[in-house]
């Protein structure tokens, strides 16, 4: 086959109305041309990163409709959107594997064109971390304050699995798939460049444990521990064997 005329049908003329609403233009001028790349799999690595960066675009303006919609407590819309940002951070997660058919050598290859950059200057990744306080601020003045709720009321001592709860709990799935990003990037460093490693800014790649340690709305982990220790006070530390033995 004709590489170079292969690659000229993906970029397109981009005069189409699909290309045209779509800007495939400039969408399929984000990357290094053909000619540039180091490697074989370096267009991979930069579209798997671009696509990400999209994914996050749209997790953040999404979460901003989020708060409006916990502030007028309309939960329907807030259950739906929620979902919508569950399901762009699976994708996030399982676009990672990706990157693990690249083989550590080829990796090399591409982190010498990386500059000094980081993942910690990803601008998706920024803003998604600076929003979970108003999140939580508006789900507890609306969903809890307001009727007189606590975290541990809907969970454990008045639970009804009412609008509340159901809300808490997608908040907690936020939490939750976020850290599972976090986890699975770890796992691909790993797999890439190895624990132990420096990264391109001369830090230690376990700095990077700190931030899976973090919880985004701690009062909702903090109740299942609470919940386990005052179920469990009934039997003490160790529980006596149904059997009686
Ligand atoms: C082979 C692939 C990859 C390798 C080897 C890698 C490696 C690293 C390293 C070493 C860091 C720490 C950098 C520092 O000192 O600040 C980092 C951070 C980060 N990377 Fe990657 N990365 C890879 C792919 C990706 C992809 C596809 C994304 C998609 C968005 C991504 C997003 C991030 C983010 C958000 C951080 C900051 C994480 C945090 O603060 O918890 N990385 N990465």
């Amino acid at each position: 086959m004709d590489r170079l005329h292969f690659y000229s049908i993906m970029n397109g003329e981009g005069t189409l109305d699909y290309e045209l609403y779509l800007n495939t233009k400039s969408l399929l001028s984000c990357q290094k041309d053909f000619a540039a790349f180091c490697n074989k799999d370096e267009l991979q690595f930069q579209v798997v990163h671009q696509i990400e960066e999209l994914w996050m675009k749209l997790i953040g303006y999404t979460l901003l409709d989020v708060d409006e919609y916990l502030l007028k407590e309309n939960t329907n819309r807030v259950i739906t959107l929620f979902r919508r940002v569950h399901i762009a951070l699976r994708l996030m997660i399982n676009q990672l594997d990706l990157l693990e058919t690249m083989s550590p050598k080829e990796y090399q290859e591409i982190r010498l064109q990386l500059g000094n950059g980081s993942g910690q200057e990803s601008p998706g990744f920024r803003v998604i971390l600076k929003m979970h306080p108003f999140l939580w601020h508006s789900f507890k003045s609306t969903y809890l304050d307001q009727h007189g709720l606590t975290v541990e009321k809907i969970y454990n001592s008045e639970y009804a699995h009412a609008d509340a709860y159901v809300v808490a709990e997608a908040l907690a799935e936020f939490d939750e798939l976020f850290q599972r990003f976090r986890f699975v990037h770890m796992q691909l460093i790993q797999r890439t460049i190895g624990m132990g490693s420096k990264s391109l800014k001369g830090r230690s790649v376990e700095m990077l444990n700190e931030g899976q340690r973090v919880r985004f709305f701690p009062e909702l982990w903090e109740i299942r521990s609470h919940m386990t220790d005052t179920w469990g006070a009934s039997y003490g530390v160790v529980r006596d064997s149904i059997g009686g033995h």
